[in-house]
């Protein structure tokens, strides 16, 4: 999957975050439920946290919350969200490299389909498996497999400025970037094969979410 070397959509995801579609919002809110659960009290990653949803949220439930981001216009615009919040640090860091020693997090999340918008899935995944504790719990979400969802993303894309070249399951292909789109069996045996246990699948809106842990005694 060819795409340009660096993302080239800032004000379209801002818009996506900030002026939700009514089908986001659900999505969020829903998101936030199942967050609420695996985050309370807990010392967390954000990995790839563009401006800062949903630890801005999330927060008020969680011990700590640390969030990354590559993007140094999404970085500026995670610490004007969150600045005032005290248990969230946001920082500059790719998350093929993250500079923490290992086992740190209590749970380890990237959401909105960042791991479709990203190659090398499996060095991304082994990273944050790598920071993540024995018996840590991990949560990536992908947009569902369904063609209602595919219609979804026809008005979703459209909304927010992107020219659609071409749509299917498996991928949206737009002037600006090539939107893949994970399939949620796919990111199951991925987990599988970094050895995840306790694997479920939740639907939350147009979402698939996927969680897993990371097992006690871990090479
Ligand atoms: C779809 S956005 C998700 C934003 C936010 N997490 C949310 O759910 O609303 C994906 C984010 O991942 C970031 N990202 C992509 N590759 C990354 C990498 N290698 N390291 C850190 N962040 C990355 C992008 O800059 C972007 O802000």
């Amino acid at each position: 999957m060819s795409r340009p070397k660096k993302q080239n959509y800032f004000f379209e995801q801002i818009k996506a975050i900030d002026a939700p579609l009514p089908e986001m919002k659900k999505t969020f809110a829903k998101e936030l439920v199942l967050l609420k659960k695996i985050c309370k009290d807990k010392k967390v990653l954000d990995v790839g946290c563009g401006p800062g949803r949903p630890a801005d949220k999330l927060a008020k439930f969680c011990k700590e919350i640390v969030c990354i981001d590559n993007d140094p216009k999404m970085i500026k615009a995670a610490k004007k969200k969150l600045s005032k919040i005290k248990n969230v640090k946001v920082l500059y860091m790719n998350a093929f490299n993250m500079t923490f020693g290992n086992n740190k997090f209590d749970v380890s999340y990237s959401t909105y389909n960042t791991l479709g918008s990203i190659d090398e899935k499996e060095r991304f995944l082994r990273e944050i498996l790598r920071v993540t504790k024995p018996k840590g719990t991990i949560m990536v979400s992908t947009w569902k497999r369904d063609k209602k969802t595919t219609e979804f993303l026809k008005k979703y894309y459209h909304y927010l400025g992107f020219k659609i070249k071409d749509i299917n399951e498996d991928r949206t292909i737009t002037n600006k970037w090539v939107f893949e789109r994970m399939n949620p069996k796919k990111i199951v045996e991925l987990f599988k094969k970094c050895g995840l246990q306790k694997i479920k699948t939740y639907e939350i809106g147009v979402w698939a979410a996927i969680i897993g842990n990371k097992p006690n005694l871990f090479k």
